[in-house]
């Protein structure tokens, strides 16, 4: 199984425990970092609507939580007849851990669909000089 696979095979695993009872829309993400691991999250709905999280936030706090901050790949999957694509706060939140080559990973349920360079998602995020 190639490291795609696997990372597909584990946001699939994480999208079937997401909690999103309001929306019924389960989303699974999981990131591949530098160190060559990987952490996934699910959306996780509120009935205070706009405390919801989404599932690529869920993941990257896994990371965080672990101690890593490089995202070399990042991988979404949810059963749309469009695939989506992560929200533009979430496109944001990867920037963050980002290098030059962070790949964002498009898949349905069925496997990656579409692959994009992060900069071609977001090529304007916000402002980069006041990283530390
Ligand atoms: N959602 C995600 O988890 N990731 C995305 O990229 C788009 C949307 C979630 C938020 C909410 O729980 C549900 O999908 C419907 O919008």
């Amino acid at each position: 199984m190639s490291t795609l696979d696997i990372l597909f095979k584990k946001a699939f695993e994480a999208r079937n425990n997401a909690y999103a009872p309001y929306s019924e829309f389960k989303v699974g993400a999981a990131v591949l970092t530098a160190k060559g691991n990987i952490y996934t999250g699910a959306n996780v709905e509120n009935v205070s609507y706009p405390c919801g999280t989404c599932a690529e936030q869920s993941a990257i706090a896994a990371m965080i939580g672990a101690g890593e901050y490089e995202i070399c790949d990042i991988l979404i999957t949810a059963s749309s007849q469009n695939l989506i694509t992560p929200c533009g706060a979430c496109l944001q939140r990867i920037l963050e851990f980002s290098n030059k080559n962070t790949i964002v990973h498009l898949s349905d349920l069925s496997g990656i669909k579409k692959s994009y360079p992060l900069t071609e998602l977001l090529p304007h995020g916000f402002n980069q000089d006041l990283k530390k």
